[in-house]
């Protein structure tokens, strides 16, 4: 599987200053607007598309919804009933930091908005379906680099199995930029259900806890992360998968 990101030093640099916006001040202009579909258009795949549009007032009008304010614009989230989840939170997370890379600000939505308007607006072809939205808007400020202390992440020592491969103090230098990378992507509720074990040239990631089938958009985007934080170091690689195990192989390993 080629995973080669299409911009990997500017969504690197995006990934730590990008934070869960709720509340916005103001819509895309539209030439972010036609930068995103564009983006939108080029990671289509695998049955999944990515539509770029307007939110409509009934979006985020439900209970459900009552701390999300004033959102203008979203990126729906569409897929074939097959689609890979780990593919569908890749892509997401390329838009997503794509627009953080722009200054626009951004949430990841599984949850907080009405999923038949979503449909509606989604014009969901046959065999189609919705996996969530990402929002999009301008924030109340220009961003600022997430201190790590507000992130509310666990420490890497909690992510990385050492029992199962080397420990953090002998990993390369790549791997360490590849899992603090990963380890500051959005998950669902925060969950993080990511778990990582290294040996010479490999990243192992496994879902944790009992819900692996639906870990599997958030494990797509710590690997998209992983991508990022690897390529910066100058190293490329590319994904397997060995049962429950997606391996990342460093190239020429
Ligand atoms: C797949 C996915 C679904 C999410 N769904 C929602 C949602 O429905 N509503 C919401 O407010 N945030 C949602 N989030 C945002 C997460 O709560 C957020 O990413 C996490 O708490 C980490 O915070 P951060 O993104 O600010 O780093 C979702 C994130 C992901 C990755």
């Amino acid at each position: 599987m080629d995973n080669t990101p299409i911009d990997y030093k500017r969504w690197f640099e995006a990934a730590r200053f990008r934070v869960s916006t709720r509340k916005y001040f103001g819509a895309p202009e539209e030439g972010e607007l036609e930068r995103l579909s564009l983006l939108a258009k080029a990671l289509e795949g695998d049955g999944i598309r990515l539509k770029v549009t307007e939110a409509t007032p009934k979006l985020f009008s439900g209970f459900q919804s009552l701390a999300i304010k004033n959102v203008t614009h979203v990126a729906l989230i569409i897929g074939k009933e097959d689609s890979p989840l780990n593919r569908i939170g890749y892509k997401g997370e390329a838009l997503t930091l794509e627009a953080t890379a722009m200054g626009l600000a951004t949430c990841w939505m599984a949850g907080t908005f009405k999923q038949s308007e979503a449909r509606k607006i989604a014009e969901l072809e046959d065999g189609e379906k919705l996996f969530g939205l990402i929002s999009l808007g301008k924030p109340s400020e220009p961003f600022k680099e997430i201190p790590d202390s507000e992130r509310g992440r666990k420490p890497l020592e909690k992510l990385v199995q050492s029992e199962k491969g080397m420990s953090l103090a002998d990993i390369e230098p790549w791997q360490n930029s590849a899992l603090k990378c990963a380890r500051i992507a959005p998950s669902s509720v925060n969950f993080q259900p990511w778990r990582f074990a290294c040996t010479k040239g490999l990243i192992c990631m496994v879902a944790s806890g009992l819900f692996s089938k639906k870990a599997e958009l958030d494990l797509g985007i710590a690997m998209l992360h992983i991508d990022l934080g690897t390529a910066v170091e100058g190293v490329h690689g590319s994904w397997g998968r060995d049962g429950d195990v997606w391996v990342f192989t460093k190239a020429n390993a």
